[in-house]
């Protein structure tokens, strides 16, 4: 079958999918975010479930509708990410992160509203590393023959970044956007190259983020044989 054909070859099987941006807080009201609209880690959900998997979606501070048929799972956090990813993981056949995950978070946390005061210049916000979630879920699989999916955004030497990210993390593919000015972000559409752990490229042509979401899953399926 052609790439980009919805079939029922995901039967039977259980995937995991991270979507939307995660919110690093630094007081009841203020966090540090991202842009992450959550539109892939979706549409890579709804085609899933479309092509008959059972679905989990991890999802982080997404405003869009749970889509039909599909086990929602709303977080905040990086590390409540990760918490929820870890608890699902080991009954995955595939574990898809299009989360966009901060790297740091505020050392500290601020029970109360942090205010301004008369005459003096702000605390410097510190800040510490989050966890790597697609690295240690790489690193050490909850299931023999489990397949994982990472998702990279990046400039300047895409490809050559890319490949760099996908032998640093472990996984077994990565989808690695080119990012700039009317690019990917809030976007109803994509383009992408994915990259296989066996030296595979395959180019996705820019469209709809449901195409790209039909070839990652033809990649998953490939793989788990
Ligand atoms: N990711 C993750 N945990 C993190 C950061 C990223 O699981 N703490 C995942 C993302 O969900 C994505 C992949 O790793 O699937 C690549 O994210 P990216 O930000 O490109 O990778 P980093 O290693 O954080 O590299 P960079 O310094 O370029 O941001
Ligand atoms: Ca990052």
């Amino acid at each position: 079958l052609a790439r980009g054909v919805t079939e029922p070859d995901l039967v039977g099987r259980h995937v995991v999918v991270s979507a939307g941006g995660t919110r690093e807080p630094l007081d009841p009201v203020r966090f540090l975010g991202n842009r992450s609209s959550g539109k892939q880690g979706y549409a890579l959900a709804r085609t899933a479930a479309a092509r008959g998997a059972r679905v989990t979606l991890v999802a982080a501070n997404s405003t869009l509708p749970a889509p039909a048929g599909v086990d929602v799972v709303p977080v905040g956090t990086a590390v409540e990410l990760r918490e929820a990813v870890l608890r699902a993981a080991p009954e995955a056949d595939a574990v898809v992160m299009a989360a966009a995950v901060a790297d740091f978070r505020p050392a500290a946390y601020a029970s109360g509203k942090i205010k301004k005061k008369d005459g003096q210049e702000p605390e410097p916000v510190t800040l510490v590393r989050n966890p790597d979630i697609l690295a240690e879920i790489s690193a050490d699989r909850a299931r023999p023959g489990q397949v994982i999916v990472g998702f990279a955004a990046e400039t300047d030497d895409v490809l050559a970044n890319g490949r760099a990210k996908l032998k640093r993390k472990g996984c077994d593919l990565l989808v690695v956007n080119e990012v700039g000015e009317r690019k990917t972000f809030g976007s109803e559409e994509n383009e992408a190259v994915v990259l296989g752990a066996d030296g595979s490229e395959t180019a996705v042509a820019h469209g709809p983020k449901e195409a790209l979401a039909e070839t990652v899953w033809d990649l998953v399926a490939e793989r788990l044989g």
